[in-house]
């Protein structure tokens, strides 16, 4: 499992720069799926079909990009001002080192040593200096994913891309689980873009899959942590959590039912999820179209949207546990 997570969440792939990333996922599951493709936005769909014909259709969505930022403008000394891809949070950044596609590593800044005021990104730059031969070839427009690598400690996992890489590795497990399995459903395993700055590849990918369910694999907040703000019945370590409600949808009882009925199959642990803010591929699944019924699998993650967020490897196995479960019964 570790083998699998390692390279995604260490990759780079920032939301609309997603052509490496893509190519490493495209390598992993080689030999996995009946049919792979990638549609206009970049979306990577990889279908195991049923059998019969008339089974239903569930697809599954992780999303691929990480939060990550555009360089809008170079001074004539060379630092680089950015704008925000996703929501980056201010007072995480200083000192944080960013990547760019060619490899070039940047240092984030704050032209103030201990600024007193709230911290804006637009008071913040990057230094990518090097020397006359080995100078920097970065322009505006050349986007930079957060720079960080991936630490064990115990069961727990930490790295700058969790969200959603590990959505991305437990979708990879799920698929060689069942690989050789004849699925009762057809499957279109999706590997989204975009989703930090508003779900824009999974409403496409959803309108050309044409699913009867939509299940999201991402990251959810956790409120086992000091005075947690909002409190949240989400803990690290518990199990995968089952999603009712976010910012943005409320999940299809059926398919809450569905997954509950997985997790006690599977014997997973599992917990009951509502987050107040934020939301998930599902939230664009659920409206697509004349609408699909819609649910999310979370991983719960501390530290969301910073160089450390932190997982269980105990709820990530639960995770691919469960969901390979649920696909192995028909689900209509
Ligand atoms: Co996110
Ligand atoms: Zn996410």
């Amino acid at each position: 499992m570790i083998e699998t997570i390692r390279p995604l969440v260490e990759a780079y792939g920032p939301s609309g720069s997603e052509d490496h990333i893509r190519g490493l996922i495209a390598e992993m599951i080689d030999g996995l799926a009946d049919e792979t493709y990638v549609d206009a936005m970049g979306n990577l769909i990889a279908w195991k079909h049923s059998a019969n014909e008339d089974a239903p259709t569930v697809m599954l969505s992780a999303h691929m990009d990480e939060i990550g930022l555009v360089v809008s403008h170079v001074d004539e000394d060379g630092y680089l001002r950015f704008h925000n891809l996703g929501g980056l949070l201010p007072a995480t950044l200083t000192g944080q080192r960013v990547q760019f596609a060619d490899g070039t590593i940047g240092v984030i800044a704050h032209e103030e040593r201990s600024p007193k005021e709230k911290l804006d990104i637009k008071k913040m730059y990057i230094d990518v200096s090097a020397d006359a031969e080995n100078g920097h070839d970065i322009s505006v427009g050349d986007t930079a994913g957060l720079y960080r690598l991936l630490d064990v400690r115990g069961t727990r996992l930490i790295a700058k891309s969790m969200d959603d890489r590990i959505g991305c590795a437990v979708q990879i497990e799920v698929m060689k689980a069942v690989a050789d399995d004849d699925l009762p459903n057809h499957v279109a395993f999706v590997f989204s873009v975009q989703e930090e700055v508003g779900l824009r590849g999974a409403q496409t990918a959803a309108y050309g899959v044409e699913p009867d369910i939509g299940i999201a694999i991402d990251v959810t907040l956790t409120g086992d942590t000091p005075k947690a703000d909002p409190p949240m019945a989400v803990s690290l370590g518990k199990g995968p959590a089952i999603k009712i409600k976010d910012s943005r949808m409320i999940a299809d009882a059926d398919v809450v039912r569905l997954m509950v009925d997985a997790a006690e199959a599977a014997g997973v642990d599992y917990q009951r999820e509502v987050l107040t803010g934020g939301t998930t591929d599902a939230a664009a699944m659920q409206l697509t179209r004349a609408g699909v019924k819609a649910g999310c699998l979370s991983i719960p993650c501390r530290f969301v949207h910073t160089t450390s967020e932190t997982v269980d490897l105990d709820d990530v196995e639960g995770g691919v546990a469960l969901l390979a479960t649920l696909l192995r019964n028909a689900v209509q």
